[in-house]
């Protein structure tokens, strides 16, 4: 072969190695679809939650999953972690930017004062400055004075979105009856054993998204072995897992699954290259028991 053949054959070479690294990465790095909440804050369908991952377990798997490609992170006052999701986060490497990151105010600190206190302190422990989504954590205490601290952090740009956790169709009412500004998600246990079909559409109605806590009961229940949910899955080859993420996004809704492990991690990630039929759809709609899988947290 010519010399100059030979060059001309390397520069291919290089290039298409080159074009391969570009297209796995691309693989790698799945993207995940955004919605838009009721202020045009774009918030993606699927997030990683972080309940229980504490210590150098949370700094390990928080900065794992984002590296696999998550982007929204879920973290509370009360799972004692937002430090370990701030050293996470900072072990990715990521531009903070690039994050959405939802934190909590707990019952202990609800009130106009302590919750702008709470904040601050949650900002501290995350290392920002400002919060994508913070949520009341659940409907106690004075939730029209921390809603107001809310709103203040809100117009101030501390806070993208302010939502509540928790909440029925009740309590929405009341808060929005005394609101400036409406919740813009909330965050409320579903899986396919409890579905809450009746509170999605409430709050939808009332221009609210709804995110989706829990969404594999833990694995209670048998979930992850469910012959419903796994038969499903043979078809598109998808676990019961990746099909009940699947059934969840396909409802609108956001969710945000929580493993340590990095194969999980990628597993729960691999759900935008199928559609569910509206036959499975059905057959997973009538697994609703129509109770909270945790009746110990009501
Ligand atoms: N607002 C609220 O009141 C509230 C309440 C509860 C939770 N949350 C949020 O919602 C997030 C998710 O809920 P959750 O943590 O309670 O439970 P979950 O996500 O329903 O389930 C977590 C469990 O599922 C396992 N798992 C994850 N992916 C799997 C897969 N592909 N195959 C098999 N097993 C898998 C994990 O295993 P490994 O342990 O082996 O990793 C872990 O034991 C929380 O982390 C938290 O951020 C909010």
């Amino acid at each position: 072969m010519l010399n100059f053949e030979i060059q001309k054959m390397k520069k291919i070479i290089t290039l298409s190695i080159a074009l391969n690294v570009v297209s796995l990465m691309i693989i790698a790095q799945p993207l995940i679809p955004n919605v838009q909440l009721n202020n045009g804050v774009l918030m993606p369908i699927l997030g990683f939650g972080t309940l229980d991952l504490k210590d150098n377990i949370g700094v390990n798997s928080v900065a794992n999953a984002i590296s696999l490609g998550y982007r929204l992170i879920d973290t509370a006052t009360i799972y004692g972690n937002e430090e370990a999701v701030g050293d996470g986060i900072k072990q990715s490497g990521i531009d903070r930017h690039e994050l959405f990151i939802t934190t909590k105010l707990w019952v202990d600190d609800m009130g106009y004062n302590s919750a702008k206190l709470a904040f601050e302190r949650s900002c501290k422990k995350l290392r920002t400055d400002y919060i994508d989504l913070y949520l009341i954590h659940r409907p106690r205490g004075d939730i029209k004075g921390s809603w107001k601290a809310m709103e203040e952090l809100y117009r101030a740009g501390r806070i993208k979105a302010i939502g509540v956790s928790n909440f029925d169709s009740i309590q929405l009412a009341e808060l929005i009856a005394v609101a400036e500004i409406k919740p813009m998600v909330n965050q409320i246990e579903i899986n396919p054993f409890f579905q809450e079909n009746i509170l999605q559409k409430i709050s939808e109605n009332h221009g609210i998204q709804v995110e989706a806590w829990s969404p594999f009961a833990q694995g209670r229940n048998g979930l992850f072995t469910n012959e419903i949910l796994s038969g499903i899955g043979k078809q598109y080859r998808k676990t019961a897992a990746q099909v009940t993420l699947r059934w969840i996004i396909q409802r609108g809704i956001v969710t945000i699954p929580r493993t340590s492990e990095l194969k999980y991690m990628q597993e729960n990630l691999d759900v935008f290259d199928f559609q569910l039929s509206k036959d499975d759809m059905q057959k997973i709609n009538a697994l609703d028991l129509g109770t909270s899988q945790f009746p110990e947290w009501n």
